[in-house]
């Protein structure tokens, strides 16, 4: 059966349909699977029934697979890392902040691969909100604030000691390790252009965006929560449903994403790989 590709009522996100990713892909559709991930941002590949090695294989034809400094990887697997909260377990929900994945490193991944091993019969759907949307649909007024400035970013206040996942963080299932190193910072264009599509995206989060480069905190504040209120403004935003089997790619460098939570009394156990850059750049 020939690949379907079926775009969300969204501005991002798509289905992908008619894929067996157990079986190892031809550099036709890896470059298919590609231009769609591109002009989509999201896409899900339904109905996979997936090994560890299986992810791995995917995520290494969209480029090298990333590092995840604050979790501990599965044992055999350096760069896959799970997603998961027990059923009895009330720890907040992990990465509910719009973010994209790590941002504060100095290069941040292209993307990120999420296998739904056990999907929740409620709740768990995770956000996307499309930034090339929201660059393009930010007022004249606040461009012009921030157009050439670079944000900083930082994993402090969530892997800090004192971060949200810090020392005081009990009970969480999830493998996360917090470090002194989360007080580090890093710069980033705010308007960013995307590498391969030229295109620019606002890139801050309230997740990891702490500061205005050459701006006090004060002046920096009230315009860095304009960014975060605009950026996640329903009409840029797609609403993902998971079901058991799907593999999700996204990219870091056009969306942000935040998980949701509503499923409190279930499992819910997914297994990650961000990828880096491939390094064809545009422009
Ligand atoms: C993540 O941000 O990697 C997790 C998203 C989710 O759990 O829905």
């Amino acid at each position: 059966m020939a690949m379907q590709v079926l775009p969300q009522d969204a501005p991002c996100g798509a289905l992908v349909l008619g894929l067996d990713l157990k079986q190892a892909l031809t550099d036709a559709q890896v470059a298919e699977i590609r231009r769609h991930w591109l002009e989509h941002k999201v896409l899900a590949f339904t109905d996979q029934d997936l090994a560890i090695e299986d992810i791995e294989r995917f995520a290494s034809t969209i480029g090298p697979l990333g590092s995840d400094p604050y979790f501990t990887a599965i044992p055999g697997h350096p760069h896959v890392a799970q997603v998961r909260r027990d059923a009895n377990e009330r720890t907040p929900i992990f990465a509910e902040s719009w973010h994209s994945d790590w941002s504060f490193l100095a290069q941040p991944p292209a993307a990120t691969v999420l296998y739904g091993n056990v999907i929740p019969p409620v709740g768990g759907d995770t956000l996307f909100a499309d930034q090339y949307a929201a660059w393009d649909a930010l007022p004249a007024e606040l461009k012009s604030l921030v157009d050439g400035r670079q944000g900083v970013h930082s994993a402090r206040r969530g892997y800090s000691r004192q971060g949200a996942y810090g020392e005081k963080d009990k009970g969480r299932s999830m493998a996360i390790r917090y470090s002194d190193s989360a007080m580090a910072t890093q710069l980033h264009p705010i308007a960013r252009k995307h590498p391969e599509t030229g295109r620019t995206a606002l890139f801050v989060s309230v997740g990891y965006t702490i500061g205005i480069d050459g701006m006090s905190d004060e002046e920096a504040a009230p315009i860095l929560r304009a960014l975060f209120e605009h950026q996640a403004r329903p009409e840029f935003v797609y609403r993902h449903r998971w079901s058991q089997g799907m593999l999700v790619v996204w990219d870091n460098r056009c969306v942000n994403h935040a998980a949701t939570g509503g499923y409190d009394g279930y499992d819910r156990l997914l297994h990650r790989i961000t990828v880096e850059e491939r390094g064809d750049r545009v422009g």
